[in-house]
């Protein structure tokens, strides 16, 4: 995925890479062969199609990485905990061009961590998948669905003993490519540290985690004083 210039203090956007396909599901090559209608899409469609197969994939839900430092591909991540969808989040003021959702997960064993506890185990490993947000199809006259087409899969996974501050976010270029760590001065690391509500994750926006950090008292102090300063509205 690529950053476009932020346009506020805490400004992200990113401009998304269509996904292709997905081994398991077939499905993705007719979307891909539809999205093959934009010239760019199409390059890139030809170039995943070409691509040779995989390297190998994670089996379970503990982070798993190549020789070169990727990670590979968590492939059964919806078969994991569903902790919100977003639409059209935007942290610049100007709204994106385009309507997306974001779909967050997380491995199963860190969420039953994290209602014990309140925060997050080691070897936590939380996806965010980008889709298309269609109007048009069946019967919808308002409002959006959400595509079969990936767009783009970014990882925030916690490995103490392998990144220095306890986290690492990854970008994944199809749902079955390994992934590509961004550097500790990526913007995702100080957004994250500076805005999320628990341990470098915005729980504030998981409806079903925020109750539990807020009884556990395991809020961030930064999310606490930003809440004090600007208490969210309806
Ligand atoms: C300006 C702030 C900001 C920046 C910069 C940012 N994020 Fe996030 N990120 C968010 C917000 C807000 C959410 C919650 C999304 C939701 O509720 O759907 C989030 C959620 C996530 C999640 C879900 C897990 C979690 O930690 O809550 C992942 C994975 C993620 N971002 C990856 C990235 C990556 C990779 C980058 C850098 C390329 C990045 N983010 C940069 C604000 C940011």
């Amino acid at each position: 995925m690529v950053f476009k210039k932020s346009q506020g203090t805490v400004g992200r956007e990113i401009a998304y890479i269509p996904v292709m396909r997905d081994r398991a599901l077939p499905k993705f090559l007719a979307a891909g062969a539809t999205a093959c209608l934009l010239a760019a899409s199409c390059a890139l469609f030809n170039a995943y199609e070409h691509s040779p197969a995989v390297v190998a994939a994670a089996s379970d839900s503990a982070p798993a990485y190549a020789a070169n430092g990727d990670m590979l591909p968590p492939t059964n991540y919806r078969e994991w905990i569903y902790l919100s969808s977003g639409i059209d989040m935007s942290y610049s003021p100007n709204p994106a061009g385009m309507t997306m959702f974001d779909n967050v997960f997380v491995n199963p064993e860190a969420y039953r961590s994290f209602v014990a506890t309140g925060t997050w185990p080691d070897k936590t490993v939380m996806v965010l998948e980008a889709r298309e947000a269609l109007s048009k199809g069946s019967i919808n006259q308002h409002g959006h669905f959400q595509g079969t087409s990936v767009m783009g899969i970014e990882v925030h996974v916690k490995d103490v003993a392998r990144y220095p501050g306890g986290w690492a976010f990854f970008d994944f270029a199809s749902p079955t490519a390994n992934g590509k760590v961004f550097p500790p001065v990526a913007p995702c690391y100080s957004c994250h540290r500076e805005h999320a509500a628990v341990d470098t994750t915005f729980v504030q926006f998981y409806p079903t985690l925020l109750p539990i950090a807020q009884e556990k008292k395991t809020l961030s102090d930064a999310f606490l004083k930003e809440e004090a300063a600007a208490p969210p509205g309806k």
